[in-house]
């Protein structure tokens, strides 16, 4: 979720690390910093905010020159954005860059503290320097150093660490987040970055680091600490690199769920329960009920998160959209648990239903991708869904990740409740560390959704139908489609339907089926079966073949609806993108749509 670069050569290292986190600026821009050696010394520059911030600060300094840097911009996890939390990080005489979360860094950093070690961020990072300087000082020998330093993480960690102690040489490595090393165009030039668009046109050679993989780079050398590698050739075009190589960024985003939600969930899940460092167990103290506020796909997670809150933490929970909330003259009681969740922390909606419901004294919490919102800071707590920026105006990773954090919650009440058996929170965490997967969009059900496209280009309206929360989803599905393609779609509780949508069925009226094996599906086939009888065309999502259905795409088998559900998810947002995208229309900035609504 952070951004990395790193830089060894005679060039201008102080613009190739700004230049290229300014590419990187797309993935997190609470605050950044660069680290600059020159032999006996190293210069950090840091600021908060974006990245002008950062080049203003540096304007007005005198620079020395520089054969290395480093360099970072952030998007917090651990600690707020302050600039004492910004990288990179300082031990006594080196600096580290790190993109992702040190799982262990509490139990390592009481041990530091106890060997005499001082820290002053509240990052996780920091002790990737600490370690690496009380191995330095003991073992004196920088490559001993790093790699016992690595040995002691747990987690996700790509690093670039420099010290005066070996001031000629980055030391490198990659778990988890992406890395990547090149040679320089120029000799004796070696560039890092956490992705290919820094690299464009300065390098022509690259390695994309594996897990796992490190090693120790000087302008003369690189030494990788084992032979699992292998050089490739960089792309030429810029743009193509910022989307990874996909069409549009709504479907580099979709792909990327399955990361982002195991970012999500990196730290808080054990074999027991559910961690959240950012609350405390005192937050259900004299709570009753949940209210939940939020808008457009923050909206379709929270409903879904009043069957998950009902159904696992047995506590009652009813959501609203935040426009409608905030003039209904709402009875707010202080037994109430007041949720918003934004994937901005901006919406103007929302921002106002969460100051009445602070007006009222209630206990507020906030589901929040952008820390240092609005949103987050008017809260009494915040739990970041770290879904790294969104670019695509259409939703998709920040409604995965939500829905990951808030079923998380819901066992995480559960289990302060006393509502939830051994066994089944057992079946349950083993069902959240599955989702990953669930999201991981195979060739052929992408080449399904494009085929099927083009038979749903026309027709008088659309109804997404589920049942239970595959209501929510089937409300997101249409939303998805409305958004991108411009057609008329509508989700619809699929046992509402014979209340008066069913007069619309006709061969024209395409009924898009969500039908889960998990849960409920013989209810949810008789719907589709009336449907069916009166000559709507349908497209069933499901892993059960259904010969009523026109058109089906098969998913897979899994034993928990909640899987089921991330699957279906992911099937609904490609297959509106490929509607659009044959339709012609703007995929990623639609027509009359903006990404974060801060006006009523
Ligand atoms: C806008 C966006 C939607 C988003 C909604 C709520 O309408 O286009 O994609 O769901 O705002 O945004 P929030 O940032 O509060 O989740």
């Amino acid at each position: 979720m952070c951004g990395i670069v790193g830089y060894i050569g005679s060039k201008d290292t102080t613009k190739f690390l700004l230049d290229g986190l300014k590419e990187l600026e797309y993935r997190g821009y609470d605050s950044a910093g660069i680290a600059l050696l020159n032999k006996d010394r190293i210069d950090v520059f840091k600021a908060l905010g974006k990245l002008n911030n950062l080049q203003d600060k540096i304007d007005h300094s005198t620079l020395d020159e520089y054969d290395i840097g480093i360099g970072h911009t952030r998007w917090a996890t651990h600690g707020k954005p302050t600039e004492l939390n910004a990288h990179p990080h300082l031990g006594e005489y080196s600096y580290v860059v790190h993109n992702g979360i040190i799982e262990n860094y509490k139990e390592l950093k009481d041990e530091l503290i106890e060997a005499g070690h001082n820290f002053v961020s509240q990052t996780d990072t920091e002790v990737i320097v600490h370690l690496f300087e009380n191995y330095q000082n003991k073992l004196n020998d920088t490559t001993k150093a790093f790699k016992e330093t690595i040995s002691r993480l747990q987690g996700a960690f790509s690093i670039l660490l420099i010290s005066k102690a070996n001031p000629e040489k980055i030391f490198f490595f990659k778990h988890g987040s992406p890395l990547i090393i090149a040679r320089g165009n120029e000799e004796e030039e070696v560039l890092f970055s956490s992705s290919d668009s820094p690299l464009i046109g300065l390098a022509k050679e690259v390695v994309y680091l594996e897990d796992g993989i490190g090693g120790v780079a000087s302008k003369n050398s690189i030494d990788f600490f084992s032979d699992d590698y292998s050089w490739s050739t960089l792309p030429t075009s810029k743009q193509f690199a910022q989307k990874n190589g996909f069409r549009f960024f709504m479907e580099k985003e979709t792909y990327e769920q399955s990361d982002v939600v195991s970012d999500c969930m990196l730290g808080r899940i054990n074999d027991e329960e559910i961690i959240f460092d950012e609350i405390d167990k005192s937050l259900l103290d004299g709570i009753k009920e949940i209210k939940i506020c939020a808008c457009g796909t923050s909206y379709h997670a929270g409903l879904t998160a009043s069957y998950l809150f009902e159904r696992l933490s047995k506590i009652k929970c009813n959501v609203e959209i935040a426009s409608e909330f905030r003039y209904k003259e709402p009875l707010l009681t202080d037994d109430t648990l007041f949720i918003v969740i934004s994937q901005s922390g901006e919406t103007a909606d929302t921002l106002e239903a969460l100051k009445m419901a602070k007006n009222n004294g209630l206990k507020s919490l906030v589901i929040c991708n952008v820390d240092n919102s609005s949103m987050t800071r008017m809260s009494d707590y915040t739990i970041l869904t770290r879904a790294g920026i969104e670019k695509g105006v259409a939703s998709t990773k920040a409604f995965s990740t939500q829905t990951v954090v808030l079923w998380m919650l819901s066992l995480y009440f559960a289990k302060i409740k006393d509502s939830i058996s051994n066994e089944l929170m057992k079946s349950e965490l083993h069902a959240l560390r599955e989702v990953p997967k669930s999201l991981l969009i195979s060739n052929s059900i992408h080449e399904k959704t494009k085929r099927l496209s083009k038979r749903y280009l026309h027709g008088h309206g659309f109804f997404f139908i589920g049942r239970d929360v595959f209501f929510p989803l089937a409300l997101e599905g249409a939303l998805k489609l409305k958004e991108i393609s411009y057609l008329h779609a509508e989700g619809y509780p699929s046992g509402e339907m014979k209340h008066g949508p069913i007069a619309l069925a006709d061969p024209e009226l395409f009924t898009i089926a969500l039908m889960p094996e998990n849960l409920l599906y013989d209810k949810i086939k008789s719907n589709v079966e009336e449907l069916s009888a009166r000559d709507s065309t349908i497209c069933s999502i499901s892993p059960l073949e259904f010969e009523l259905s026109d058109d089906f795409i098969k998913t897979q088998k899994t034993d928990h609806y909640m899987l089921e559900f991330f699957e279906m998810l992911v099937v609904l947002q490609l297959f509106s993108m490929e509607i659009s995208i044959r339709l012609g229309n703007d995929v990623d900035m639609p027509r009359n749509l903006a990404k974060s609504v801060t006006v009523e």
